[in-house]
């Protein structure tokens, strides 16, 4: 049985047992995965993990909210993917064993990616939404908005702005991204405040948490978009409303959260996932 935990505080909601058990399913592979609760303090969150990899732990998913902790245990230890040091965060840890010549492992270190962003980009895709070439509205500045934006960019999107509350937060994510990767050009991406969004999109995202408070985004009258993106789930979602009521295409994040998971899997066990299929069983049961 190979052994797998997603690390949470609060953890008892997380999906993803269910999720990577299907996954297991699908690839024949014998699995254990496990909620871990931790107490919210960096100290803690490291002695999880080690005494997870020590005990031969194959792999660990984070979330909320100890994304940013995995990435600065993980710089301090192992070592960062691209898209993780990119976007700040950790999603997914996994050993990274550096062989000797001979085979012999010489150090292990815990490993951290991200693979939250390229879930949203594979959803998108798979929904045919045309995301080459696209004019894309990111809304938030935020934790989820910064982990998209390499992603989208490299999935050759033709243009990108970024609306907050905060205008001073999309401004300095900009400059934060542009410093940590060559792919980003801060003269591709626009800034602007959330209600002065407007004329047409191809794709806009929500990525702020306000589908987590109840209140709704000031969006102006003359904002539009072919298609819809909300990153949250499991609740009627006001934005996807507004744009669905205007003939948009719209989908809310349900499918991420399985991309994302999806992606995991197939780094700690090197076997492809169906997604497509996944999502069809999670969504009968
Ligand atoms: P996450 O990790 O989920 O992205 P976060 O880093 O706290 O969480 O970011 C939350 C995002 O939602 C921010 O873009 C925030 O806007 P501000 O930067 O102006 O705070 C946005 N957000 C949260 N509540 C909001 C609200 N009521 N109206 C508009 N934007 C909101």
């Amino acid at each position: 049985t190979q052994h797998f935990i997603v690390i949470g505080n609060p953890i008892a909601h997380s999906k993803s047992p269910e999720i990577h058990t299907r996954f297991a399913e699908q690839t024949g592979i014998d699995i254990s995965y496990q909620r871990q609760y931790c107490p919210v303090d960096a100290a803690s969150f490291t002695a999880v993990i080690e005494a997870f990899f020590h005990g031969g732990g194959i792999g660990a998913n984070v979330t909320v909210p100890f994304k940013q902790v995995a990435y600065d245990c993980c710089l301090a230890r192992g070592g960062l993917s691209e898209h993780a040091k990119v976007a700040g965060a950790v999603n997914t840890l996994l050993l990274n064993k550096t062989l000797r010549e001979n085979g012999t492992p010489i150090a292990e270190a815990i490993y951290g990616d991200n693979t939250d962003g390229q879930g949203l980009v594979n959803h998108i895709m798979s929904l045919n939404w045309p995301l080459a070439g696209a004019r894309v509205a990111l809304i938030g500045a935020g934790g989820a908005a910064r982990g998209v934006v390499l992603p989208l960019i490299e999935a050759g999107i033709a243009s990108l702005t970024i609306a907050n509350r905060t205008l001073s937060k999309a401004t300095d994510l900009v400059h934060e991204l542009s410093a940590a990767s060559p792919t980003i050009d801060k003269q591709q991406i626009d800034t602007c405040r959330t209600a002065e969004l407007n004329g047409q999109f191809d794709i806009i995202i929500n990525a702020t948490s306000i589908g987590l408070s109840g209140d709704t985004l000031p969006l102006s009258e003359a904002l539009n978009c072919h298609y819809a993106y909300d990153m949250m789930y499991g609740r009627p979602l006001p934005f996807l409303q507004r744009f669905s009521a205007r003939g948009a295409q719209v989908s809310d994040g349900y499918g991420m959260l399985i991309g994302q998971a999806a992606l995991s899997f197939e780094r700690w066990t090197g076997q492809h996932i169906d997604v497509a299929k996944v999502t069809q069983t999670l969504l009968n049961h």
